[in-house]
C-alpha cells in the first residue's frame, strides 16, 4: 500500500464493514478499495487484514486449512461463551455438522415450504395494513423470519425471545448498546436463551415427542449418535440466529429500493417473474452480511501481503460485491445481468447453509406487498435509505383502502 494517498491510507487503516460510512450506497469507498487496494491492515475492532477483491476473496473462502474458521468468524465477536456452530467449527467436525444440515435445508424441502411461508407473510402483512402508516421493519420484514424459523424449529416464541435475539444480534455491534443507546448484556442473553433450549431439549428427550421439526430432527441425529448434547444445544442456537437480521435487513433493503426507484417496481409488477432475479440483485448490492472472518494458522502472503500466523482476515463480501472486475456498472441495481456470481451468501466450504430458505422467505415478501399495496410510498424519504437498518414507515396507498 505504498502509493496510495494519505487520506486513502487513513480511510483504510481505520476500516470498519460494519460502518456507515464504508456502506454509503453510492459505494466511494468500495471504488477505492477495488481499484487500490483489495487486501489491506484495519486497526478498528482489534486489528485485522481486509479482504475486499472478488478474486481474493474467493481464495482465501476456499482454503480452509491455511485460514480457520474455529477461532471466530465474527468481528467484533458475538460473545456468547460458546461457538456459533457450523459457522465456527473446522475440520472435521464441521464436514459432518454440513453433511447433517444441507439436505434439511436444501432445495428440494425449502420448495415445500413455500406455501407456508406465503401464508405466514400474509398474516403479518395483514396485520400492518390494520393502520394507514406503518414501520414495514419492525412489523414485517423482522417478523417474517423469526415466525418461519422458530415454526420450522418447532418451539414457541416469547416477549423474552425477541429481546435476547436482539441483544445478541445488534448488542455485539456498540459494545453491548442497541441503536436506541439501551445498554444491554450479551453474555446474559446468550445464557438466556441456552438454557430455553436446553429446557425444551430436555423436555422433547424425556417425553419420546418425536415431531419431525428441526429440533426432533437434530435429537434423532443426538440419537443416531451424529451428535453429542452439547452440539444439539449449540445447532438449535445458531439455526434460530443465523437467519434472522441478515433476511430482515435484506427485505427492508428491497422495500426501501423498490420505493425509492419506482421504475424498478413497476417493472416487478408487470412482470413478477424478474422477482427472482431481482432478488440476486438486491443481496448482491445490498449484501446484508458485510463482512466475517477467518484466522490464518501459519505466516503466508496475500495479494503482496504478508500476513502472520493468529493474524485475523475478513472476507469482506459486501465490498467484494461492487468489484468492477466482476460486476460492469456496480453500484446500479440491474436486471440485465448477464450472470450474478455475488458472494451474499459467502462461499467456499461455509457457504450459507439456509440460502435457498432466505430467498424464498425474500421473494415472498415482495410477492406478498407488490400484490396487495403495490403503490406503498415512503413517510420519510428523504431520510429513509437502505442503510442502516432503522424503520421504514410507509402508507399505502390507494390499493389499501379498495382491498
Ligand atoms: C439473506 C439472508 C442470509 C445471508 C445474507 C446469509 C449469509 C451467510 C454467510 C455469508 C455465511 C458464510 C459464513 C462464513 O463463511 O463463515 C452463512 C453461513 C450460514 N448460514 Fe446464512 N445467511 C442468510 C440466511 C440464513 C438462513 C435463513 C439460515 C437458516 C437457518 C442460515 C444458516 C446458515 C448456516 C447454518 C451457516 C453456516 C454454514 C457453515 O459454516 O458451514 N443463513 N450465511
Amino acid at each position: 500500500v505504498n502509493d496510495i494517498d494519505e487520506d486513502l491510507a487513513d480511510a483504510l487503516r481505520h476500516y470498519d464493514h460494519n460502518a456507515l460510512a464504508t456502506r454509503e450506497p453510492s459505494g466511494p469507498m468500495y471504488d477505492l478499495i477495488q481499484a487500490r487496494c483489495p487486501v489491506f491492515k484495519s486497526e478498528a475492532r482489534g486489528g485485522f487484514w481486509a479482504v475486499a477483491g472478488f478474486e481474493s476473496l474467493r481464495k482465501v473462502a476456499r482454503d480452509a486449512s491455511t485460514f480457520v474458521s474455529g477461532q471466530g468468524a465474527m468481528i467484533p465477536r458475538m460473545g456468547t461463551g460458546r461457538p456459533l456452530i457450523p459457522m465456527e467449527a473446522d475440520p472435521p467436525d464441521h464436514l459432518r455438522y454440513r453433511e447433517l444440515l444441507m439436505p434439511r435445508l436444501g432445495p428440494a424441502v425449502v420448495k415445500e415450504l413455500e406455501p407456508m411461508v406465503r401464508v405466514v407473510a400474509r398474516e403479518i402483512l395483514s396485520r400492518a395494513l390494520l393502520t394507514e402508516r406503518a414501520d414495514l421493519y419492525e412489523t414485517y420484514a423482522k417478523q417474517l423470519p423469526m415466525h418461519v424459523i422458530t415454526r420450522l424449529l418447532g418451539i414457541e416464541e416469547s416477549i423474552e425471545f425477541w429481546e435476547w435475539t436482539e441483544t445478541l444480534i445488534y448488542g455485539r455491534l456498540e459494545d453491548g448498546r442497541l441503536g436506541d443507546g439501551r445498554s444491554v448484556d450479551v453474555a446474559a442473553a446468550a445464557a438466556g436463551m441456552f438454557s430455553f433450549f436446553e429446557a425444551v431439549l430436555e423436555k422433547r428427550r424425556r417425553g419420546g415427542d418425536t415431531r419431525d421439526d428441526l429440533v426432533g430432527f437434530l435429537l434423532q441425529a443426538e440419537r443416531d449418535g451424529t451428535l453429542v448434547a452439547t452440539e444439539t444445544l449449540e445447532l438449535c442456537f445458531f439455526l434460530l440466529i443465523a437467519g434472522l437480521d441478515n433476511t430482515a435487513f435484506s427485505i427492508r433493503a428491497s422495500l426501501w429500493h423498490l420505493a425509492a426507484h419506482p421504475e424498478d417496481r413497476s417493472t416487478l409488477i408487470e412482470v413478477p417473474s424478474l422477482i427472482r432475479r431481482a432478488v440476486e440483485e438486491f443481496l448482491r448490492i445490498y449484501a446484508p452480511v458485510p463482512g466475517l472472518s477467518r484466522t490464518a494458522v501459519e505466516e503466508t502472503e496475500l495479494e503482496g501481503q504478508s500476513v502472520a500466523a493468529g493474524d485475523r482476515v475478513l472476507l469482506a463480501f459486501a465490498a467484494a460485491n461492487r468489484d468492477a472486475q466482476v460486476f460492469d456498472d456496480p453500484h446500479h441495481f440491474r436486471l440485465d445481468r448477464p450472470s450474478n456470481p455475488h458472494l451474499a451468501f459467502g462461499v467456499g466450504p461455509h457457504r450459507c447453509i439456509g440460502s435457498h430458505l432466505a430467498r424464498l422467505e425474500l421473494r415472498v415478501a415482495i410477492e406478498e406487498v407488490l400484490g396487495a399495496v403495490p403503490d406503498y410510498s415512503l413517510v420519510h424519504p428523504e431520510r429513509a435509505n437502505w442503510y442502516p437498518a432503522e424503520e421504514l414507515v410507509v402508507t399505502f396507498g390507494p390499493s389499501a383502502s379498495q382491498r
